[in-house]
């Protein structure tokens, strides 16, 4: 039986390295990009053999009707979805402090992507995951959104990833019964656009993804992850 995933914000970064990832493994991935064109570049740069497993999708996590039409194609084309990989992130706002941030412009954003976007897709390719005999939805966060570890960088960021936590929790509880387990994933520090040099390679950091997209049934749901293993909320 082949299996279906769709990566959102997949044209760069750790989303196009998990859909190379995924893609690898044999999977039928969608890679999801609010720019087609980019979408369609990015896939080229993937290797050859590969990319006839890629199907570009524009995607914008923040347009109900982008959203929509994207369930749409999926319904037509495949009429089930068994991973989704809510990837998409902005605004690593490390040039704000939570006493003077801009809520109704940067604070605003990043939650809608973040934090909305991840939400509004979840709620709409539900009936597509349903109709999978394994689905897994992976969330991913950041260890800038742990509560525990939370300190005063990144205000909208950070806040938008602990949001994302504790709807991680709540989809999970209430979809154990349908057996869809529902995940948050740290990739780590990544050397990517948002995390700049120096961090780990995309590869090490889709890895972390990789492996909740990978859990058995009966594995765990409601957890959050990093390289395999719970962190700290
Ligand atoms: N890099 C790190 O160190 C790190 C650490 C922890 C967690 N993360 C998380 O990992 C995920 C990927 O991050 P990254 O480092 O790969 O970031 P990135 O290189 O900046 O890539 C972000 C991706 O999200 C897309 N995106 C932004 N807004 C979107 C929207 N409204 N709809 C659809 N796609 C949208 C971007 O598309 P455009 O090209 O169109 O802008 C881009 O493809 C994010 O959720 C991030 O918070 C990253």
């Amino acid at each position: 039986m082949k299996k279906y995933a769709l990566v959102t914000g997949a044209n760069r970064g750790i989303g196009l390295e998990t859909v190379r990832q995924l893609a690898h493994e044999g999977t039928e991935t969608f890679l999801g990009s609010r720019d087609l064109q980019k979408g369609l570049i990015a896939r080229d740069s993937l290797p050859e053999e590969l990319r006839h497993r890629i199907h570009v999708l524009r995607l914008d996590v923040t347009d109900a009707i982008s959203v929509q039409a994207a369930v749409q194609t999926l319904a037509e084309r495949v009429g089930h979805l068994d991973l989704l990989i809510n990837n998409a992130g902005i605004n690593y706002d490390t040039w704000q402090k939570g006493s003077s941030a801009d809520i109704d412009g940067v604070t605003k954003e990043t939650f809608e992507t973040n934090f909305f976007g991840v939400w509004r897709m979840t709620r709409a390719f539900l009936p597509l995951l349903r109709k999978s005999k394994s689905a897994r939805i992976v969330n991913v966060s950041s260890g800038a959104g742990s509560l525990t570890h939370m300190s005063s960088g990144t205000p909208a960021y950070s806040t938008s990833k602990a949001a994302l936590n504790a709807l991680t929790i709540v989809l999970a509880q209430e979809l154990r019964k349908e057996e869809i387990l529902v995940n948050a994933v740290c990739p780590g520090w990544v050397a990517t656009d948002m995390g700049g040099s120096g961090g780990r390679s995309v590869e090490l950091g889709a890895k972390s993804v990789l492996w909740a997209a990978n859990i058995p049934s009966g594995g765990p749901t409601g957890g959050f992850f990093r390289d395999g293993r719970g962190i700290d909320w």
